[in-house]
């Protein structure tokens, strides 16, 4: 049975995207046009008729989201698009930028009617470099056709978007630490004494969202909001792009609705794992995501479901590990990541990832004690609720998870050190 859906994903490998005439003949713009006469008030209307939540992690109501940020004054304000993207095995954004880039152009340019800005801004991680000329030319030729620039469809209403490339920095995608890296500051995330949405880029109000959340704006101005949230389930409504990546059969950008079972994404949609080995584990929403045991498999992915058991769906990443990885080997190189990506700004995190980088490799080469694995929790723990931001109090969810699931592959590597000794 097949269980994706293709309602943002609609357009993916349908069209050239150096023809912007195939996609207006795919529906293009149509949203667009439907935007003008709803005004943003009705814009709104529609987003919270259809459920959606933020797609870049913190999954907050982007209905709720755009009406609090419609309601801050200013002459001049700005939409940003975050496609930093640089969460590990994460790609599905990616898919949008390379197979519909005027899907997301559709959904800055609504994004700037309901905030009333006129300038926009696509943040692309420099990974994607590839993209940025891809992005530009798309850019250009909406702006040809009157979609961008000044008096866009004659409505008496300018929005134009610049391309900005990142610097290949994890932290970036946090929206504070990627508007400092947009001013030529180091990128490192801001104190919130304000909302981004009154303070942002410059300090002016700045609305900031994720290449998927705007894509399923969309699709939900062209759908209608009500249909869209027809899909998934009473409190996920909708659909979510996932990253299925790892030891799978059929890896790629997917699109589900809410409810699928986690079962269903590795063995129908992923078909198996591969050479037909057994699964170990899969990790949910990329490094700074939870490892999730087998056991788990019947349950939902949706945001409740997952979340009574403290795991998140974050970015929408599905890393498949079949029984060759050792859970010590694995947690080591999603270390690696973040003793690397942490900016060093906060004592929890800087020191944090280095301690524990340092006992994690004890338990790779065997010589963790009882005594190590207690210290890791509660450098974890601390991290958890002391650091600055989500880059260091996320680092340790795999960690504290697999500790959680499987203790035995930790106590294995205590024990070889007393047989050896
Ligand atoms: C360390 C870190 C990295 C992040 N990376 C991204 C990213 O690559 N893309 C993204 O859209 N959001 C990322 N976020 C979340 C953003 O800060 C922000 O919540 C999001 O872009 C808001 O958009 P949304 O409401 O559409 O989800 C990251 C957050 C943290 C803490
Ligand atoms: S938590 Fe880590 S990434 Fe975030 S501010 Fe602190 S040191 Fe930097």
């Amino acid at each position: 049975m097949d269980r994706t859906v293709s309602i943002i994903s609609k357009n993916f490998k349908k069209y050239n995207i150096e023809s912007i005439d195939e996609y207006l003949s795919l529906g293009g713009f149509k949203a667009l046009e439907k935007a003008f006469d709803l005004g943003p008030k009705g814009i709104i209307n529609e987003l919270n008729a259809s459920g959606l939540r933020g797609r870049g992690g913190a999954a907050y109501p982007t209905g709720k989201k755009w009406e609090q940020a419609s309601r801050v004054p200013g002459h001049r304000k700005v939409i940003i698009c975050n496609a930093d993207e640089g969460e590990p095995a994460t790609f599905k954004d990616r898919y949008l930028l390379q197979y519909d880039p005027y899907k997301v152009i559709e959904g800055m340019i609504i994004a700037a009617i309901t905030f009333n800005a006129n300038e926009g801004y696509i943040y692309i991680r420099e990974e994607y470099k590839y993209l940025h000329d891809k992005f530009r030319r798309a850019i250009q030729l909406s702006k040809e056709k009157g979609f961008l620039g000044e008096n866009i469809l004659n409505n008496g209403f300018n929005f134009d978007i610049t391309v900005f490339s990142g610097a290949g920095a994890y932290v970036c995608g946090e929206s504070t630490a990627l508007i400092e890296s947009m001013e030529g500051k180091s990128g490192r995330p801001r104190l919130k004494l304000n909302r981004t949405s009154e303070k942002g880029l410059y300090q002016l109000p700045t609305l900031a969202n994720n290449v998927e959340t705007l894509a399923a704006v969309t699709s939900i101005l062209y759908t209608g909001g009500e249909e869209y949230g027809k899909y998934g389930t009473p409190s996920s409504r909708g659909t979510k792009l996932i990253s299925l990546c790892g030891n799978v059969n059929r890896p790629g950008a997917y699109e589900v609705p809410f409810g699928v079972t986690l079962r269903e994404i590795v063995y129908d949609i992923g078909g198996g794992i591969k050479e037909g080995k057994a699964l170990k584990f899969l990790q949910l929403g990329g490094a700074s995501g939870a490892i999730v045991p087998p056991s788990l498999l019947d349950l939902k992915y949706c945001y409740e479901e997952l979340g009574n058991k403290g795991i998140d769906i974050g970015s929408g990443a599905v890393l498949v590990a079949d029984e060759t990885n050792r859970v010590v080997d694995f947690l080591k190189s999603v270390q690696d990541f973040f003793l690397h990506e942490s900016c060093g700004k906060c004592t929890p995190c800087r020191e944090g990832n280095r301690q524990i980088t340092k006992i994690l490799n004890r338990f790779v080469t065997g010589e963790g004690s009882v005594e190590d694995l207690k210290t890791i929790e509660r450098f974890s723990n601390v991290m958890k609720y002391a650091s600055f931001c989500g880059l260091g109090k996320t680092a340790p969810t795999a960690l504290l998870s697999a500790i959680e699931h499987f203790p035995i592959e930790f106590y294995q590597q205590i024990h070889r050190v007393r047989k050896t000794s």
